[in-house]
């Protein structure tokens, strides 16, 4: 089959899935825009999701694309309404063959972030608000700038991990109201927590934040950081994608731990921020074996290693692991990052470590 016949039987299958809702089909209602097949049966395509969409329709999109004959794989490019509607969550997609990329401004305040880290995992429990908390703590103890925005929306613990209970004040005049974030070990603190209804049950807080987020965010006073650390909310659905997207996220820490290495949470986690075009710096391993508390010395518990396997299976970095280390969970009681209270301790010192891995990460980005 030709490129434009594989074109066209896309074209095709698209235009037969119905939206449930309008009953229109995905290539009339102007949800599928851009096909492209490349030569060695790649097609790719962009998505513009609208807020009231069904949360699997890009999935039923890719699935009808993926049966067809001919399609050796499927890259979609979801753009999302709060983005300006005009593609603007892409920050290299969207560019016409041969042009030169520009840099693109941040939106917003964030335009004052020198970088923008995700901390992700697929599933939950694996330590990324450890890890996230950390990050932050350990940059802001070399001197940088720091913010770090709790975006679990299910479960909100950030300001705890640093023993913040207050909530931010709102100053500015009337019209002009910016949020101040709490600030705790030299990091800006402020949690998506802050915004929603502790009532509200968990499935109706994605989309509210997709609609909000943006908006928020310009309106919190972070001041110029030089790094931005996001704790995301575990899991790989539409909140997840929808939150990357709005953050304009420049690159993404996966975590994991050794007995989770297996079952494909990390995998999917990789290609949600694949889909929106945003890099993977690499894998964390978390709780990779267990540091004793009488000697420091190392056990491996549930076995280690697996994070840097499966990193090098998918042609990422390896980033460093954190062993299970009951400093952590006494600093976390108490409301301190492990690099505050207990900086010598296994867990404090490898966390260090990822620090400077991660920074070496985010700085090649810049050059690359
Ligand atoms: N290396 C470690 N050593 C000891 N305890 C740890 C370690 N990493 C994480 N923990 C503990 O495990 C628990 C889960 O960690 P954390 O809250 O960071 O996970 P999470 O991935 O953010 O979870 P969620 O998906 O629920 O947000 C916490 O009580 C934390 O203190
Ligand atoms: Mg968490």
């Amino acid at each position: 089959m030709s490129n434009d016949e594989l074109r066209s039987s896309v074209m095709a299958a698209l235009a037969r899935v119905v939206h449930p809702r309008t009953g229109q089909d995905l290539v009339s209602s102007g949800h599928v825009r851009d096909v492209e097949v490349q030569e060695n049966g790649e097609v790719r395509f962009a998505f513009a999701l609208q807020p009231d969409d069904p949360g699997d329709l890009v999935k039923v999109a890719r699935g009808t694309v993926e049966g067809l004959r001919g399609i050796a794989a499927v890259k979609i490019n979801v753009l999302l309404p709060q983005m300006g509607g005009s593609g603007g969550g892409e920050r290299t997609g969207g560019l016409k063959p041969g042009s030169v990329p520009a840099p693109t401004p941040r939106p917003g305040l964030l335009s004052q972030v020198g970088h923008v880290v995700a901390v992700s995992s697929g599933k939950g429990g694996v330590g990324k608000s450890m890890l996230a908390s950390n990050l932050a703590a350990a940059l802001a103890s070399q001197g940088a700038k720091v913010g770090l925005l709790d975006a679990d929306i299910y479960g909100p613990n950030i300001p705890l991990m640093f023993g913040e209970t207050r909530r931010p004040q709102v100053t500015g005049a009337e019209g002009k109201e910016m949020i101040e974030p709490l600030q705790a070990y030299g990091v800006r603190l402020m949690s998506l927590g802050f915004l929603l209804d502790k009532e509200q049950p968990a499935i109706m807080r994605g989309p509210l934040i997709s609609g909000i987020l943006k908006q928020f965010l310009e309106q919190v006073a972070w001041g110029p950081l030089d790094f931005m650390v996001v704790d995301m909310p575990p899991g790989t659905g539409d909140a997840q994608l929808s939150l990357v997207q709005s953050i304009d996220v420049d690159g993404a820490v996966m975590v994991t731990t050794p007995q989770d290495v297996s079952t494909g949470d990390v995998r999917r986690g990789v290609k949600m921020f694949e889909r929106v075009n945003t890099r993977v710096l690499g894998i964390v391993e978390n709780m990779s074996g267990l540091a004793c508390p009488h000697c420091g010395e190392l056990i491996d518990v549930f076995g280690s290693g697996g994070g840097e396997r499966l990193a090098t299976e998918m042609g990422l970095p390896f980033l460093g692991r954190v062993p299970l280390d009951p400093a952590v969970r006494t600093a976390g009681d108490e409301g301190r990052p492990s690099v505050v209270a207990a900086p010598d301790s296994p867990a404090g010192q490898a966390l260090f470590e990822v620090t400077r891995v991660v920074k070496e990460a985010l700085n090649a980005l810049e050059v690359g």
